[in-house]
């Protein structure tokens, strides 16, 4: 069955989950276009999730995703969590904290996948990896369709001998963080997808750097079923994106973008700003020990307006990002 039968949409897009950006409104108002509207659910707990979930569904009664982060293991090296801090310290101290309280993350992923399957959601995608074959065997039992993320031949062969239904392949240009597992492989969208169609033959998705109707239809027309777009929604009216993180994606221009692991311990690629720079030799912790140390600079530089010091993921074609409502940007790519 095509991709577009199995989703229950009428256009090839997904609306890419967009962890801390996508909101209600905004999952819903893709769906609502024929789309995937999907919502970012990796750093939500699983009453977060359930509330998410049911808030969509009083919006639309069309299908949508949950996106999920696979967790990973990480030993903390406590000499190592020491160093980054101190390194974070003058940034702290800019923000008007020299010291602050880093509590550390736990996923919750295993509840999530519960919500998932007692919400009845349509699909469930992944990034960061393979969910164990246990998870992957109770979703699809309950009717769930799975759709991994790969950044290589050699991920998109992996998630679909996991059992996955289909496959985002995501090319270098995306904005946020990469989804690799398997190494750090860093490969341009056409290049990974014309690979990957040669090599799987569960349905692909194209992600990264999709920004209007012609790209669109080229990576339709070598071989994606669907394409997954973020960077072009992030300034919509519905985006929960802060209003300068906005600001900063209509004003960029081309090249502004690069890829940090300066915030999370993960790369990702997003506007280039003062944190990355100040950060660019510092001893970075894994992540998501990173992501912890980082947060509460993140939440305070949001709340004193300072942009510098926020985390701004887009993508390389971000300085074609426009306004308007998620309705008349996605009309773009589809009317
Ligand atoms: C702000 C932002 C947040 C993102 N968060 C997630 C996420 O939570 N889960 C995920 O699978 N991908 C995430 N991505 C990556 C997207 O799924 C997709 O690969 C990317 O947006 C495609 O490239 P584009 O931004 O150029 O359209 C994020 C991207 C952005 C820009």
């Amino acid at each position: 069955m095509k991709l577009l039968e199995l989703l229950g949409i009428e256009h090839p897009i997904i609306q890419a989950p967009m962890a801390g950006v996508t909101t209600p409104e905004f999952v819903a108002a893709s769906s609502n276009c024929g789309v995937l509207g999907s919502i970012g659910a990796g750093y939500l707990s699983a009453d977060e999730t359930r509330e998410f979930v049911q808030a969509v569904k009083k919006r639309t009664d069309r299908p949508f995703a949950v996106n999920l982060f696979v967790p990973e293991e990480v030993q903390i090296d406590q000499e190592l969590f020491r160093e980054a801090y101190e390194a974070l310290q003058p940034i702290g101290e800019k923000l008007g904290m020299p010291f602050w309280k880093v509590p550390l993350s736990s996923s919750q992923f295993d509840q999530q996948i519960e919500v998932v399957i007692q919400e009845q959601v349509d699909v469930c995608s992944f990034t960061f990896g393979l969910p164990k074959p246990g998870n992957i065997k109770r979703l699809k039992e309950a009717g769930v369709l799975l759709i991994g993320t790969a950044t290589s031949v050699e991920e998109a062969c992996a998630v679909e001998k996991a059992g996955l239904d289909a496959v985002v392949v995501q090319g270098s240009e995306a904005g946020g963080h990469r989804g690799s597992f398997i190494g750090t492989p860093l490969i341009p969208l056409q290049e990974l997808l014309q690979d990957a169609a040669k090599a799987v033959s569960i349905p692909i998705i194209a992600a990264g750097g999709i920004s209007d109707r012609n790209s669109m239809t080229k990576m339709l027309e070598l071989g994606a079923q669907a394409v997954q777009i973020g960077t072009a929604l992030l300034a919509s009216q519905e985006s929960g994106a802060h209003p300068l993180y906005k600001q900063a994606v209509l004003r960029a221009e081309a090249g502004s973008t690069v890829l940090t692991d300066t915030f999370s311990g993960k790369m990702a690629r997003g506007i280039q700003n003062g944190f990355m720079n100040m950060m660019q030799n510092a001893p970075i912790a894994p992540y998501p020990v990173q992501n912890d140390l980082t947060k509460k600079i993140r939440s305070e530089a949001a709340k004193k307006g300072k942009p510098e010091f926020m985390s701004m993921w887009a993508g390389e074609q971000v300085h074609h990002t426009t306004e308007g409502t998620v309705e008349e940007i996605l009309r773009t790519f589809i009317s």
